[in-house]
């Protein structure tokens, strides 16, 4: 990244945790406010030890949370609350006993709490001991949380305080800044990319009055739209019929039959990312010309197979876009069927999900979504449809930055 990034209105919670590289806490405050961002800080009974609660407060220009958060500064500022009000939950130093309260998900002070209870990204510095850094434990725990999503920066390998040397040096604040500023994505950094999103069901006629649908509602694909065009994407929405409105600086395209969808998409490209979220029909029938009458008898109806737009695209050769996204909804081994389904489509990534009734996924408020790419999968925590689109636009913005 070159120059100072621009956070202005970035919300971040920072959680300082114990460990000798604390003090490296402060300066990261003091560059975050530099940069325009807002920062709340909580400060752990360990991260005490090394830094005061004065001197962090005086940074923020705002008061510290600690271990003693009263029942009425709770009620004031409830726990759920403040890990919500922030865009990103930052944790500097990562030691190695936060790592493994987050990796077991305990919740017994109030950083583990807020870290447990947050719909937001998470990002950890981590700095301990280069023993405690090689020791098994803290490989695994590692591993653990990289596989749900929380974000990693450094640590650096050196001479340390405890006279070793070695990795579990943490990384310098200007590189945790820099870390900071690509997982916040500003505006534009999709800017001159072309991004075509479906959505929404399709409709396939059976007569002039009926048709064979589903219960997508086009919220999430809408809301993934929305987000690319904030990044500065110029987005074209291909949306089956859906009760929603145009997301702001979106040319949308409404169709209703998935083939009607398929020549859209067509029509579209060429783009550099493809995100199909769609759920389109499998399958049509030739509609007939005047409506179905219960009279002439149980009608019987010829299915014929529908387009397969995901797998179309991704087979495209030189004409495919750079990303393409494809949508996975399960009702059963959801890790295992996505994977398989990347493959079988051959498109970059999946996001998959497990739609059975009782998540109340389909057609909700609320997503909670497995990402599968090449390098494996990661579970995002269940959070509004628009959160886990913006956290999504954030991704693919980075590819896109690489
Ligand atoms: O095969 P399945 O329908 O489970 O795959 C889901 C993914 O494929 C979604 O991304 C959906 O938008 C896409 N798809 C498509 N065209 C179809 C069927 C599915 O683009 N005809």
């Amino acid at each position: 990244m070159s120059g100072a990034p621009d956070l202005t209105g970035k919300r971040i919670l920072l959680i300082i945790a114990g460990g000798i590289a604390a003090y490296k806490a402060l300066e990261l405050i003091r560059l975050l406010r530099q940069a325009g961002a807002s920062v709340r800080a909580v400060l752990t009974r360990g991260g005490a030890e090394f830094v005061t609660a004065l001197s962090v407060q005086a940074l923020c220009e705002d008061r510290v949370y600690t271990e003693l958060f009263s029942l009425t500064e709770a009620s004031e500022m409830g726990h759920i609350q403040l890990s919500r009000s922030a865009d990103l939950l930052v944790v500097v130093p990562g030691s190695a006993d936060i790592l493994a309260k987050m990796a077991a998900g305990l919740a017994d002070d109030l950083a583990s709490t807020l870290l447990l209870a947050t719909d937001k990204p998470v990002l950890v510095a981590p700095a301990m001991n280069v023993r405690m850094w090689q020791h098994a434990a803290t490989i695994a725990n590692m591993a653990t949380l990289r596989g749900r999503g929380v974000e990693m920066v450094g640590p650096d390998e050196g001479p340390m305080a405890c006279g070793e040397f070695g990795p579990g040096r943490l990384a310098e604040p200007t590189v945790i800044l820099s870390a900071i500023a690509a997982l916040l994505r500003p505006a534009g950094a999709l800017a001159g990319y072309h991004a075509v999103v479906t959505s929404g069901p399709t409709h396939e006629p059976i007569d002039p009055v009926r048709y064979l649908a589903n219960r997508s509602s086009g919220r999430q694909g809408h809301a993934i739209a929305a987000s690319l065009a904030r990044l500065g994407a110029r987005v074209t929405l291909i949306s089956g019929p859906v009760f929603l409105a145009d997301p702001p600086g979106v040319a949308v395209v409404r169709v209703e039959t998935a083939r009607e969808m398929f020549a859209a998409v067509q029509a579209a490209m060429p783009a550099d990312i493809a995100v199909f979220c769609a759920a389109v029909a499998d399958w049509h029938v030739v509609p007939r010309d005047t409506k179905l009458k219960k009279a002439a008898g149980m009608p019987v109806f010829d299915l014929h197979e529908n387009p397969d737009i995901l797998r179309e695209i991704s087979m495209l050769g030189a004409a495919r876009p750079r990303l393409v996204i494809g949508f996975a909804a399960e009702t059963e081994d959801v890790a295992e069927q996505a994977a398989q389904k990347r493959v079988r489509k051959g498109c970059d990534w999946i996001v998959a999900n497990d739609v059975r009734e009782e998540t109340g996924i389909m057609g909700g408020a609320e997503n909670e979504i497995m990402l599968v790419t090449e390098a494996g999968s990661e579970i995002w925590p269940r959070a509004p449809k628009e959160a886990v689109a913006d956290r999504l636009a954030a991704r693919i913005a980075s590819v896109f930055a690489a």
